[in-house]
């Protein structure tokens, strides 16, 4: 269900009591197979002899949305189960006679039991997912159990390294939402071309009802139509308008209200065209250089899994604190505040999905999974203006199998939105005597060419202005990586690792390189602040983060802010 905030919802966001289970003795029994009397059921004993080993009215609480890392010290480097309970009244609404229960995301493994029943399960930690569960409620007295493992496996997505923090929990908003037995699952309103200057509108209800009536409202451009669904509970009209285009400098946003029976969603949708002419990249017909930085969903401060617009502000404010026009949300969907508030800021998005170094290519399952994620990203934003590049992937090796799962992937993009540019960070893999070629047979399915390129930090220290690249690829090409790390505060010579000379050096070299990549549209350097990851071990240095932001992880600039800041200028 797109735009739940525009319905109305309860919220169940607060304090939550959790039990950490390590071994699951809440969901098995002995013999490991799943049991019927587990924590799920929230049981109480009812006469004095009776043997409940869990009280969940006992148990310590935390607040959701939240991870568990930095909310309970024990549970820093837990990676396992932990078991969440919530109670809450609820009265049924007579008028909105079905209730979907809505999460906007659990990392990783979420099994979600209403009153004591299954409700339903999902994999996957950076998308949204619901569940109709009218026939479980109870008008009064209601709980909800969510069963949240966040063990990592090979055949997941992503996979079992990655160079992030794994935080676990119910990581944003558990939302209530009563609506009527048909109603609206999602829209599609957009700029379908800019000559014509024509609007393009799609509903989607969430059952095959025909004969509906849905109104599209945009009273700022006099817009007031009807359509009317089809066999297939979907419905699409063409408009001529002469919106104001959304762009960076110009962040136009306008209300929008969509009506289908007593159901009114509000909107606030942009308009805006982005393409490709060759090697230069368009938005609204004029070229455009991407002066970005790569962001990591977490909170300053130390403070976790971001997840409100407030986070996501302060980092979006340091980014145009840089000077910059575009954001790399890395290397998953981040929570819908932070795209929309990007939106309202006049950032433009690169959203990805965490097909992140090797994942298990060959397994039918792997690929279900990152297609439904690829699925669910772009079903949950494909109104927001500000989000130009869907990314299927990073860093990930070639091979055929490869080549065959991020084919299909980057073909179902393209068939669920054709109006958005697709892409994925590649690696370069041949260079040698500073002659560098991009060579990706996966670059026949995107329409921007992008690669991390780590000169100055896991290669070639210092060589980096006398590289010379080869991309051969008549398309925008991004650097969606480079960078290197540095302690705040620890300063030497610019070849001593970890000082701030050393990055400061090491940004001057690689953006004079730079300037030298034919078709460069743009690039998003690694990273905007320093970001909790299990790989960064260096006592006294890393301690657990990774040391390769511009700013620290409290704010504080780095002398490489003020190169890179002083070359945006230039952009
Ligand atoms: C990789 C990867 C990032 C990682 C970075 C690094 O390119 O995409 O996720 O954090 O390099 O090594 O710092």
């Amino acid at each position: 269900m797109a735009n739940v905030l525009a319905r109305n919802p309860i919220s169940l966001n607060g304090s939550w009591h959790y039990i950490v289970d390590v071994q699951e003795e809440g969901y098995y029994d002995y013999r490991m197979n799943p049991t019927r009397s587990g924590f799920f059921r929230n049981a109480k004993p009812r006469r004095p002899e009776d043997l409940i080993e869990y009280d969940f009215d006992k148990a310590s609480t935390m607040q959701v949305p939240g991870d568990w890392n930095t909310q309970d010290p024990r549970l820093f480097f837990y990676e396992g189960t932990v078991w969440f309970e919530r109670e809450f009244e609820w009265h049924p609404d007579l008028d909105r006679s079905r209730t979907i229960l809505y999460f906007g995301a659990v990392n990783y493994d979420a099994y979600v039991y209403v009153n004591g029943s299954l409700a339903g399960h999902h994999v996957g930690g950076f998308t949204p997912f619901n569940f109709d569960v009218t026939d479980l409620m109870r008008d009064g007295y209601n709980f909800v159990v969510v069963k949240v493992d966040n063990k990592r496996h090979a055949e997941d997505v992503p996979t079992q390294i990655f160079d992030w923090w794994n935080y676990g929990g119910i990581t944003r908003d558990v939302l209530l939402i009563d609506v009527e037995p048909v109603y609206i699952e999602n829209y599609n309103l957009q700029l379908v071309s800019l000559e014509g200057r024509r609007l393009g509108f799609s509903v989607k209800l969430n059952s095959e009802t025909a004969g509906r009536q849905v109104t599209l409202s945009i009273p700022e451009l006099k817009i007031k139509k009807t359509v009317t669904t089809d066999a297939k509970g979907t419905a699409t009209i063409y408009m001529k308008a002469k919106p104001q285009l959304w762009s960076p400098e110009t962040p136009k946003l306008y209300d929008v209200v969509i009506e289908q029976g007593n159901e009114v969603i509000r909107d606030e949708v942009g308009f805006r065209k982005i393409e490709t002419r060759g090697k230069q990249l368009l938005l609204n017909g004029k070229p455009i250089f991407l002066r970005g930085v790569s962001i990591h969903e977490e909170k300053a401060f130390g403070g976790g899994r971001a997840n409100s617009t407030e986070d996501a502000h302060t980092l979006l404010s340091w980014a145009k604190e840089l000077g910059c026009n575009y954001v790399r949300l890395a290397h998953y969907p981040h929570n819908e505040y932070a795209v929309r508030e990007a939106e309202r800021m006049g950032i433009l998005v690169w959203s990805e999905i965490p097909v992140y170094w090797t994942i298990a290519w060959s397994n039918p399952d792997t690929y279900a999974n990152a297609e439904r994620q690829l699925t669910d990203m772009i079903k949950r934003d494909q109104n927001r203006a500000n989000i130009i590049i869907w990314s299927i992937a990073n860093e990930t090796p070639h091979s055929s199998e490869r080549d065959a799962f991020l084919s299909r992937l980057a073909k179902h993009a393209r068939s669920l939105d054709s109006t958005r540019l697709i892409s994925m960070a590649m690696e370069v893999t041949s260079a040698s005597n500073y002659r560098n070629r991009l060579q990706d047979n996966m670059s026949e399915y995107v329409d921007v060419v992008s690669f991390n390129q780590y000169v100055g930090w896991y290669r070639d220290v210092n060589d980096a202005s006398k590289m010379t690249w080869e991309i051969p690829y008549d398309k925008p090409v991004i650097i969606s990586e480079f960078g290197g790390g540095a302690k705040y505060g620890l300063h030497g010579e610019k070849n001593q690792r970890w000082t701030e000379e050393f990055q400061e050096n090491l940004y001057r070299e690689n953006l004079a390189m730079l300037d030298k990549i034919e078709g460069l549209a743009g690039t998003s350097p690694w990273i905007l602040k320093d970001f909790r990851s299990p790989r960064r071990v260096l006592n006294g240095i890393q301690d657990y983060y990774n040391r390769k932001g511009l700013f620290s992880d409290r704010g504080e600039k780095k002398k490489a802010f003020y190169v890179l800041q002083e070359w945006y200028k230039g952009k």
